[in-house]
């Protein structure tokens, strides 16, 4: 505990300072700036070498700071009653008065906002005079990071510090909805749109073929292990990774598996890090078994989607 605190304490030094450090999350581990900074904020598409077009994530501790930057709405009520602190991201109207960035919006007239669901960060972000502007902690269009590992694998000594929370627990990024004009979806995440729907009373749907790419989480290829990946494979091929749903009982060395029992949340938490794990061991390709496109499926079948777009 009393290590956490002093952890919280370096990281606000360099947050104050403009830097960009890493932080943990329920759903992945973050690239942290003021967001209120465009020296800071600028630094994030820097080292991520994300294009400046794609606009980030800003994650507030409570309503009273979000309130500053904008307009809320009776839906953004319900769905935050229901769902924060947790992996859901709205795209909300921002007001003329926010003090957020321009390179944080790309000068859009909407922001993207969060309510992380982590005892660390939320204390951090208690403890700044501004909300912080994160994307997931990885190099554009690469694995994102669950650990203060990764993070570190990602970006080495680029960065100045990484709090470490453990293990991310979603282990997948939120669900993005927005609640400007119309209701839509996004981004697969965190968030089952099942329950969304529940809260809205609404029947909104996840579109896949969506022509317009507003957020990269759309682009085709995207979360990539920078080899090859097939999806519902019975059999792999001589020498490729296998990565499968369920714990079989003859076990072979190629052979990953995502869950014991074939849980989806369990599965949906070890999918990045096992894709990182057999990045490392140079297979020239990856093999995935179906898996239930169902709950939280959904979301693991969209990022392998995108993956395999490589
Ligand atoms: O779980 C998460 O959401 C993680 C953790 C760190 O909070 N963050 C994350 O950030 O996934 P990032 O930058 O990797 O993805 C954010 C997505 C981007 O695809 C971006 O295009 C979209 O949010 N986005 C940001 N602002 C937007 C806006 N105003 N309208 C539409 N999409 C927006
Ligand atoms: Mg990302």
């Amino acid at each position: 505990m009393k290590n956490n605190l002093s952890n919280i304490k370096k990281s606000k030094y360099y947050l104050d300072k403009n830097e960009c450090i890493g932080i943990p999350t329920e759903t992945v581990y973050g690239l942290a700036a003021n967001a209120y900074s465009s020296k800071a904020t600028s630094k994030i598409f820097k080292l991520k070498k994300r294009p400046k077009k794609n606009p980030l994530i800003v994650h507030y501790h409570n309503l009273e700071m979000l309130k500053k930057d904008c307009s809320i709405n009776i839906n953004f009520i319900k769905l935050f009653k229901n769902f924060c602190p947790g992996p859901i991201t709205f795209i909300l109207k921002l007001k003329k008065s926010s003090k957020i960035s321009k390179n944080v919006t790309n000068n859009k007239k909407t922001l993207a906002v969060r309510f992380p669901n982590h005892q660390l960060t939320r204390t951090l972000l208690e403890n700044l005079k501004y909300p912080l502007a994160a994307p997931s902690a990885n190099i554009s269009s690469k694995i994102s990071p669950v650990t203060k590992e990764d993070v570190i694998d990602e970006f080495g000594n680029k960065i100045k510090f990484v709090l470490n929370g453990g293990r991310s627990k979603v282990g997948l990024e939120s669900t993005i909805v927005s609640l400007v004009n119309k209701i839509q979806i996004l981004r697969l995440g965190g968030v089952e749109i099942k329950k969304i729907n529940k809260v809205l009373r609404t029947n909104i749907k996840f579109n896949k073929k969506s022509k317009k790419i507003t957020v990269p989480g759309q682009q085709k290829i995207h979360y990539s292990p920078g080899i090859p990946i097939r999806l519902n494979i019975k059999k792999p091929k001589i020498g490729e990774a296998f990565i499968l749903i369920k714990k079989r009982k003859k076990s072979v060395r190629n052979f990953y598996y995502l869950s014991k029992k074939g849980n989806l949340k369990e599965a949906a938490k070890n999918l990045y890090k096992t894709l990182r794990m057999i990045r490392k061991k140079k297979f020239k390709s990856i093999s995935v078994e179906k898996i239930p496109n169902k709950g939280i499926g959904e979301a693991i079948n969209d990022r392998l989607t995108r993956a395999s777009k490589f």
